[in-house]
């Protein structure tokens, strides 16, 4: 911790305990580069996994490990109650109203495309021909390319909500926007380059107006804000479909979550087809299993199921509230950090209440590459690049930035530690600055 550094007890909000929070998390410990203690500033790509996790993943393969559903073993059962009382924990997580409205995926991205695929086959959620989707303009490709493909299937129409100069989302045209033609409006909770917090709720009622379907991308909401299916900010009942990510909340790669109201899941035509997904098959025609079963076609990702069980657990017990509060607490520090650096401007909002943990910034004369790679040499892992983000980047002028987001395992002193990085990577680029600072 170097001079200007806040020791952690200062900074209010912070996670008490958080040095005993950070021994779960293994990986921490690992020193890189010139034997430097790794600085993980990349959560919002993944987070890292508490021992929690590992643990409870390696007990399922070294002792239980059969396929589900369909072993008539005690093995198999054993295998199959994991897998199911994972569903019960995720369940519990999102304060579904049913387990059965809890369908596992491979990430986010599947279950995003599993709402746009079946939206386009016949039913009373079909969007056809003429109809409108709409999206923002702050999505990660994976709640842009699913509904783009879904428009040019059936010839709809993809509209977006554009966003402001300040990285907010820019409803100034939403009565235009949200004609009674909108099948869906699907916009993210939380942004991923921006780190915009978006009024989920208001968007929700204003879409639900015009008989649209709601889905919300919780992908960087889930590890970072309370999540409540059954109330978003507030507001009661409001959205309708919601896809989360296991490996931003402390899972495993492999496995994603879809919600879905299941009045909603049961009008959707299945996704993929295969074994498990099925009621009876004959060689006409086959009629299929009731949700969550129908969307989970083949050998569902038992193990990974089984950690992201034990990954919500796990947030769940230090209290996604508190959590949160750290991200502010964090997320504050970090901004006012950013602040005194010289030609560095902050994408997105810069007052803290309005965003999540990850910050994208740009640092003038250096590609953000280069800052990746000089911060790699001490140590400190950030994200350089489009962030899956590419039209925000655009709406802001920028092919690409840095990102640095933490988590709740983040300390001040590894954002000090950042800061002193960034001076370096100035020095090294020989790049100097009259003034600078946020925005
Ligand atoms: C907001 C958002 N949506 C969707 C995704 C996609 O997650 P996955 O790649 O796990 O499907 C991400 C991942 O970066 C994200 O940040």
């Amino acid at each position: 911790m170097t001079s200007t550094s806040v020791p952690v007890s200062e900074l209010a909000g912070l996670l008490p305990g958080l040095e005993v929070i950070r021994k779960d998390f293994p990986i921490l410990e690992r020193r890189l580069a010139d034997d430097l203690p790794l600085v993980y500033l990349d959560s919002a790509n993944t987070s890292q996994k508490p021992q929690v996790v590992i643990d409870t993943m390696v007990d399922h393969l070294e002792r239980h490990n059969a396929n589900v559903a369909r072993a008539m073993h005690q093995l198999g059962a054993e295998s199959s109650a994991a897998f199911e009382g994972a569903r019960d924990k995720v369940a519990r997580f999102l304060n579904a109203p049913s387990r059965d409205e809890v369908i596992f995926t491979k990430n986010a991205s599947e279950a995003l495309n599993l709402v746009a695929n079946t939206m386009a086959w016949a039913g009373p959620l079909q969007v056809g021909k003429g109809d409108r989707v709409v999206i923002t303009e702050m999505e990660h490709h994976s709640n842009i390319v699913p509904w783009q493909l879904l428009c040019e299937r059936v010839g709809a129409e993809l509209r977006w909500f554009g966003l402001t100069d300040d990285g907010l989302l820019d409803l100034s045209n939403i009565d235009e926007v949200l004609t009674p033609n909108t099948k869906v409006v699907s916009l993210t909770w939380v942004s991923n380059m921006l780190g915009t917090v978006n009024p989920v709720a208001e968007v929700a009622r204003r879409a639900h107006e015009v008989g649209a379907v709601v889905v919300v991308d919780a992908s960087q909401a889930a590890p970072q804000l309370p999540v409540d299916v059954q109330k978003v900010q507030g507001v009661d009942s409001c959205i309708d479909f919601l896809a989360f990510t296991g490996h931003k909340v402390t899972g495993p790669t492999g496995i994603g979550v879809l919600w879905g109201r299941q009045d909603l899941l049961d009008q959707l035509p299945p996704f993929l087809g295969g074994g498990e997904m099925i009621a009876t098959v004959a060689m006409e025609r086959s009629t299929y299993a009731p949700v969550p079963h129908k969307f989970e076609a083949g050998t569902p990702p038992i193990v990974e199921a089984v950690g992201l069980g034990a990954a919500v657990d796990y947030l769940s017990e230090i209290g996604l509230d508190r959590i949160h509060e750290h991200e502010q607490a964090i997320t504050g520090y970090l901004l006012e950090g950013l602040a005194t650096v010289s030609g560095l401007r902050v994408l997105g909002p810069t007052d803290v209440t309005q965003r999540g943990g990850a910050v994208s910034f740009e640092l003038e004369g250096v590609h953000p590459h280069d800052v990746a790679q000089v911060l790699d040499m001490r140590g400190i892992a950030v994200r350089a690049g489009h962030h899956c983000a590419k039209p925000a980047h655009k709406r802001y002028g920028v092919q690409s930035s840095t990102r640095a987001s933490s988590y709740l395992y983040t300390t001040p002193a590894e954002v000090d530690a950042l800061i002193e990085g960034l001076e370096y990577t100035k020095r090294y680029f020989k790049v100097g600055h009259e003034k600078g600072g946020t925005r």
